[in-house]
């Protein structure tokens, strides 16, 4: 199943506290490890996740140019922290908190990553949200070639107004 097969729906799930979601893939961002509150929350089974692009999780609310930068950052080999809210199997989401960490073999070579998520704070999803928003129309209106783009220029006009870097702003949401 792929999540542009699934439907969206309004039903919110929350992490509990004190609760980590995490997993691991190899450099394609093919699923390696998942831990059981991912299995969980997701409603995929551990089998259905292990081996699949980590995209079987994406939301479409989640603009473009925020996957974009997370790739460019983590392939460049620094870890990247942001807000993703992600689909679940029956439709519903959830919004986290995720840290992808980079992981190098005995040579330092890049050999995968390793993210561990929790629960977004409402301060956090009431802020970032309406900038997704309009992150995703800027994309739909510029059209496939030209939306990470689109994208990342109403980001940047947004960060550029708090006077911080996306790592800045979502260190201190
Ligand atoms: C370690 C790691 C964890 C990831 N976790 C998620 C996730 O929880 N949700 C998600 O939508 N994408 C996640 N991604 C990003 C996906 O690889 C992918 O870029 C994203 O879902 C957009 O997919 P698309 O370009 O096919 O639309 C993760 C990537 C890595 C490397």
């Amino acid at each position: 199943m792929k999540s542009r097969d699934i439907v969206p729906n309004a039903t919110e799930r929350f992490i509990a506290a004190g609760s980590y979601i995490i997993s691991t893939t190899d450099l394609k961002g093919r699923i390696t490890s998942v831990n059981d509150t991912l299995v969980d929350l997701s409603g995929f089974s551990r089998a259905e996740l292990i081996g699949t692009h980590h995209n079987i999780l994406r939301h479409p609310d989640i603009p473009r140019a925020v996957f974009a930068m997370a790739w460019a950052t983590i392939t460049g080999g620094e870890d990247f922290s942001g807000y993703i809210k992600n689909l679940c199997k029956d439709g519903s989401f959830y919004w986290v908190f995720a840290h992808i960490v980079v992981q190098t073999d005995a040579e330092g070579e890049l050999a995968g990553f390793r993210s561990v998520r929790r629960a977004a704070s409402r301060t956090a999803v009431s802020t970032i949200e309406p900038v997704y928003v309009a992150m995703c129309a800027a994309e739909q209106a510029a059209g496939a070639r030209d939306a990470i783009t689109a994208g990342s220029e109403v980001l940047c006009a947004f960060l550029r107004q708090r006077g911080q870097s996306y790592a800045q702003m979502v260190a201190t949401l």
